[in-house]
């Protein structure tokens, strides 16, 4: 693989040591040695005005925890962008739009992310309306920080890079490409614990196999996330067009 990184994740943080973590190992760690994708981590407190390095403050209105500066995010911000300019800007916050697969598809087609990690009780809002930043959610919990819900999107992006996985078909095959949940997989021993594998998997008869491997996807999907179901059924009378019986 070439040692040029074109796909470049830069993390604003107050953490920077806790970069790259996971990323440094397995598939994602792989392809940052190999030069497929870089990570880049800006020091938020390096952007402070003053001695102390202060970052925050408390809320105008009152209220619990800390707010974190405008004007010391803005100039972080505006290093990050000058190396990175055509990268997407992302603030990570429970309040943004929920992650999923298709905007980790776009966002690896782009050229790279400019993610901002928030701790305490967030950021100054008018960071947000000044840089026009997307602000994304990886889920409907709360996080202490930012930091987890950054690497989950970088490596969510950096294994549909081209190279990163290696047989193709190991992508259009898993959970959401399709818009279904994955089918159950199997290995040897064919017999474990007094559990048989399924006995279509040993017949040699891809059509069958390939049959039972959509049977099961979609049973998976339609016990397990009806919300995805129904989408599913929508896409495909839609993909059937009128006048088809459906
Ligand atoms: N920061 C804290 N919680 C988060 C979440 N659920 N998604 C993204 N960023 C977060």
């Amino acid at each position: 693989m070439s040692a040029t990184a074109g796909w470049t994740a830069t993390v604003l943080t107050l953490f920077p040591e806790m970069f790259p973590g996971p990323l440094g190992a397995s598939l994602p760690g792989k392809a940052l040695d190999d030069g497929a994708w870089a990570l880049e981590t800006v020091d938020i407190r390096d952007f402070a005005r003053d001695k102390h390095r202060t970052v925050d403050d408390s809320p105008f209105g009152g209220g619990a925890g800390m707010v974190m500066r405008a004007d010391v995010l803005d100039a972080a911000i505006g290093a990050a962008m000058a190396a990175n300019p055509d990268a997407t800007l992302i603030y990570l916050s429970p309040r943004g739009r929920r992650f999923d697969q298709p905007r980790a598809r776009e966002l690896a087609a782009g050229s790279g992310v400019i993610l901002l990690c928030g701790r305490y009780e967030g950021v100054d809002e008018r960071i947000l309306d000044e840089r026009r930043i997307e602000e994304v959610s990886i889920g409907d919990f709360v996080l202490s920080g930012g930091e987890p819900a950054a690497m989950i999107l970088i490596d969510a992006c950096v294994r549909l890079l081209p190279g990163v996985v290696g047989k193709e078909e190991s992508l259009t095959e898993e959970s959401f490409e399709r818009g279904l949940l994955e089918y159950p997989h199997y290995t040897r021993p064919q017999e474990w614990n007094g559990r048989a594998v399924p006995e279509v998997l040993t017949s040699g008869h891809h059509e069958k196999v390939r049959a039972w491997r959509q049977e099961q996807a979609e049973r998976v999907t339609k016990e397990r996330r009806p919300d995805l179901w129904d989408r599913y059924v929508k896409s495909r009378k839609q993909d059937a067009g009128p006048g088809s019986a459906g």
